[in-house]
């Protein structure tokens, strides 16, 4: 048998953490091995410095552990670049290879940092009329991106050079012409009120002895652009002007070391830029270029002072990205579809994205290109623009003339399909090149899966994209109007689905600290995180409602079944607890009436409307019980107990105060039914008389859906826990109105925000609120994966060390197959009918072992099984029918 292969390595789960926050930060591979039944014995792990020199040898361990083991060498250096590996020994003590070695960026500590943040010097407003006699002019007075720039003369060639680099705002830096790391939207969010992340790069090809040029160009984003839909504030949330920070260190031969920070030597001035705003759009007007900026020996005439700039209300901390950065990561061609009555041209990329586009042309200096994004076309084959609200969604590029020319925006995104070209005149869109280019945080992918059934595949797709377009640093609710917070609710629905489709591991340890920075003194969880510009004159965050206050707890939980990561829940305990006791503090009879705040209930939900007070308070019960979970794993006993005792009497007061005689729920929604019964919140017979009543519901509505965001994650979960995988299958696969079939028959790419979004009858829905990329519906990709395909967690041995292999056979679905990347190997399921019998190939990766659950009704052909245990490495079954 060959020896296992240690692959995938990660620490703080990150393929090469740049910056550390921890002294002990956290290894984890994965394991690859040919054969049955692999199993680790023993590891060993090794850091070595850049100079070759050991850091820490473990030894050799024997531990069957491959996650999340803490280091445990001597101090970690600072501002160092280590490289790790491991070799692991099998079941018969045979060793292996080293795996591929990992590195890790450690970083600068607080009092590392020289650097002074710089920006440009204030300009107050002329007077109250928005002035239009410059370039810079506009409507919104959205500013201009500022260029800063300073040379500096090397004491020599480096024989390394990193540069540490953030912005409050967003940044690309450049060193001698060549922009630096390809980054997107960096910093990324964060309340920068009281952190923002830094990113470092490796530049030591880029610096030479003697003289350098260091640069970057900086835009609002975030910080000071237009975020949210408060038009009494816009924008400003987090400060007036962007500002820049950045410090090179350069390590020279001699172990000396050289600073170049930002401060008052650098520099600044206006260029092409004219403004960018993520919700107005950005201009650029290729005749102000200031080519050689960033090469030419300075200072340059023509250039301004930068002002060292104080943050307000206090400078804020520096963390190391805790998680991948943003970055492009498709390119869609746009193909021309037809002029509209003004003669507009109207390109399609085939797929509603988040980015933007890139525009190549040959025109003459002075042309204008106008392109306007939107989702939809209306039934004029208009660009659909009404939904955006005050988004105003538009780029504008100005040529220079004097032969090919290529615009892409860099500190704006745009929702969207369609993109509509105001041409010059007498250009025809054949002359334009125009590709879309989608940009998330790159975050791994990490699910593969298809069907036998050609709508559940484009519902996986658009379930797929609504994720990669709202994974911008946080994940928002959606990407195009002006809104793009990060919704609690929309995301703990979502959460478990997004897990199968990409690595959320580093991406929720993010955001949690954002959630957490948002929660109020009084332990109050925001709706939204990061929370600032939601409300901007409260003082506190706005609290969270029901569903959307206990995403925390619920995506915590989350996090460790699929990661197994301990560390987070130890992390954000108090954060959890102090939540609970916050909502204990204020219902003293056990019903969640009060903390409801904004109170959404079943958001957007078709049908009867649920029970709010009802809603609230089974959230409550599930709060609780997700507290038992966690003090289980940390060892809180008492606290277990405690919540133990409060799910208890929540229950009682539960069933006393929405049950009737007949077994009813207040409401009689599906909804209702369907969290009584995932939440286990009634007693036997009352939860079989509820599972009667949802079949009832869900036949008088014609086999359709009416749930809303918190009660559709719950919908084809619990008739597979009730025995009805056959009506689960039927709703999946219904196309008439109110069901995810119906928005994929008219044209759907990504997942819609309402059931009816459009509808043939009605056309669009009300302008205030209609996004068409909103992931909360599309919560119902868990139960494709973890169902359907059948691989899910345990939470007896978390993180797919156990894993649970149960999927449903259906021959309208006709087949599946499912690769899962986990953070200990691949696991896939594939299963499909072949006359009238089943075959299953699963595969379970080295060191973990998987507990199969045959669905009802299904044996092993050779020897009747239904249920069984089995060790890693690739099997094939024969099932049938029994
Ligand atoms: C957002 C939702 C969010 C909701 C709260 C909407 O404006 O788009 O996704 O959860 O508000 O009610």
């Amino acid at each position: 048998m060959s020896p296992l292969v240690p692959y995938d390595l990660r620490c703080e789960h990150l393929a090469t953490p740049r910056g550390l926050n921890t002294s002990a930060p956290r290894f984890s591979w994965a394991l690859r091995g040919t054969g049955v039944e692999r199993r680790q014995t023993a590891y060993r792990l090794c850091v070595t410095q850049s100079s070759g020199a050991p850091l820490w040898d473990s030894g050799k361990v024997t531990s069957p552990r491959t996650q999340m083991i803490d280091y445990a060498g001597p101090v970690l250096p600072k501002d160092a670049i280590l490289s790790w590996t491991v070799t692991v020994w099998d079941e018969n003590d045979t060793v292996s290879a080293a795996a591929e070695p990992a590195t890790i960026f450690t970083g600068l500590a607080a009092g590392d940092w020289q650097a002074q943040w710089i920006a440009r010097y204030f300009v107050l407003p002329a007077g109250r009329e928005v002035p239009a006699d410059n370039p810079y002019d506009n409507r919104w007075q959205a500013r201009p991106a500022d260029y800063l720039r300073r040379d500096f003369s090397a004491r020599a060639e480096p024989v390394r050079a990193l540069l540490y680099v953030t912005a409050l705002g967003l940044y690309e830096a450049y060193l001698n012409g060549q922009r630096i790391g390809q980054d997107v939207m960096a910093p990324g969010w964060t309340d920068y009120h009281r952190r923002v992340d830094y990113q470092v790069h490796e530049v030591t090809d880029l610096v030479r002895s003697g003289g350098n040029v260091l640069g970057a160009i900086i835009g609002e984003g975030w910080y000071c652009g237009r975020v949210g839909h408060n038009q009494r504030r816009a924008g400003n949330h987090y400060g007036g002007r962007p500002a820049f920070l950045c410090q090179l260190h350069l390590t020279h031969a001699d172990g000396s070391l050289e600073i170049i920070t930002t401060d008052e030597h650098w520099q600044t001035r206006q260029g092409p830029i004219c403004y960018s705003d993520f919700l107005m759009g950005e201009m650029v007007d290729a005749r102000l270029d200031i080519t050689g900026w960033d090469t030419a020996p300075g200072p340059l005439p023509g250039w301004q002072p930068v002002e060292v700039f104080v943050p307000d209300p206090a400078a804020p901390q520096l963390d190391a990205a805790r998680m991948q950065p943003a970055r492009e990561v498709a390119r869609l061609p746009a193909t021309f579809s037809h002029r509209t009555a003004n003669g507009a041209a109207i390109f399609d990329l085939g797929q509603n994205i988040a980015g933007y586009v890139e525009l190549s042309v040959s025109a003459k200096a002075g042309d204008r290109f106008t392109l306007r994004h939107a989702e939809m076309l209306d039934a004029a084959g208009e660009a659909y623009t009404a939904n955006l609200r005050h988004a105003v969604a538009t780029d504008i590029f100005v040529t220079r003339g004097g032969g090919r020319e290529t615009f892409k925006p860099r500190f704006t995104f745009h929702g969207f399909r369609f993109v509509e070209v105001t041409l010059p005149e007498a250009m025809s869109p054949d002359d334009i090149g125009l590709v879309g280019i989608a940009i998330q945080s790159d975050t791994p992918l990490c699910g593969e899966i298809e069907t036998g059934h050609a709508q559940t595949n484009q519902l996986l797709s658009n379930i797929f994209w609504s994720q990669r377009d709202n994974f911008l640093s946080v994940p928002t609710d959606c990407p195009q109007r002006d809104e793009r917070y990060g919704w609690t609710a929309d995301a703990q629905v979502f959460w478990k689905t997004a897990g199968y489709t990409m690595d959320v591991s580093a991406f929720l340890s993010k955001w949690m600290l954002d959630i957490e920075d948002g929660q109020s003194p009084d332990g109050a969880f925001p709706d939204v995180a990061p929370t600032k510009p939601l409300n901007p004159y409260r003082l506190t965050p706005q609290p969270g409602a029901p569903g959307w206050g206990d995403a925390p707890v619920i995506m915590a939980w989350e996090h460790w079944l699929r990661y197994a990561d301990k560390g987070l829940l130890e992390r954000y305990w108090p954060a959890l607890e102090a939540w609970a006791a916050h909502i204990e503090r204020a219902n003293p009879d056990r019903l969640r009436r009060q903390a409801v705040y904004n109170n959404y209930g079943d958001w957007l939900s078709v049908g009867p409307a649920s029970d709010r007070t009802l809603v609230a308070t089974a959230y409550w019960v599930r709060v609780a019980d997700l507290m038992v979970n966690i003090a289980g794993v940390l060892g809180h006993a008492g606290r277990a107990a405690h919540y133990t005792a409060l799910g208890q009497t929540v229950r009682q007061a539960f069933a006393k105060a929405f049950l009737d005689a007949d077994g009813h729920l207040s409401g009689d929604t599906q909804t209702a039914y369907l969290l009584a019964l995932d939440f286990d919140i009634l007693d036997a017979p009352a939860s079989a008389r509820a599972a009667t009543r949802l079949v009832e519901l869900i036949e008088a509505a014609g086999g359709h859906l009416q749930t809303g965001f918190l009660g559709v994650r719950h919908l084809l979960p619990v008739l597979t826990t009730i025995g009805r995988d056959d009506l689960a299958v039927a709703m999946l696969l219904k196309d008439t109105y109110p069901s995810w079939g119906f928005s994929i028959r008219h044209g759907a790419t990504t997942i819609w925000e309402r059931w009816d979004g459009w509808t043939p009858d009605n056309g669009f829905q009300s302008t205030n609120m209609n996004s068409f990329n909103h992931y909360a519906y599309g919560s119902v990709g868990e139960w494709i994966w973890s169902r359907l395909a059948g691989i899910d967690t345990t939470s007896t041995a978390p993180g797919y060390e156990a894993i649970r292999l149960a999927p449903l056979f259906d021959e309208r679905i006709g087949m599946v197959r499912a690769r899962y990347q986990s953070h200990r190997g691949s696991v896939a399921s594939h299963w499909q009918f072949i006359e009238g019998t089943v075959h299953w190939t699963i595969d379970v990766p080295a060191n973990c072992i998987a507990h199969v659950a045959l669905p009802a009704g299904w044996r092993r052909r050779h020897d009747h099984a239904d249920g069984w245990t089995l060790g890693s490495g690739e099997q094939s079954y024969d099932l049938e029918r029994i």
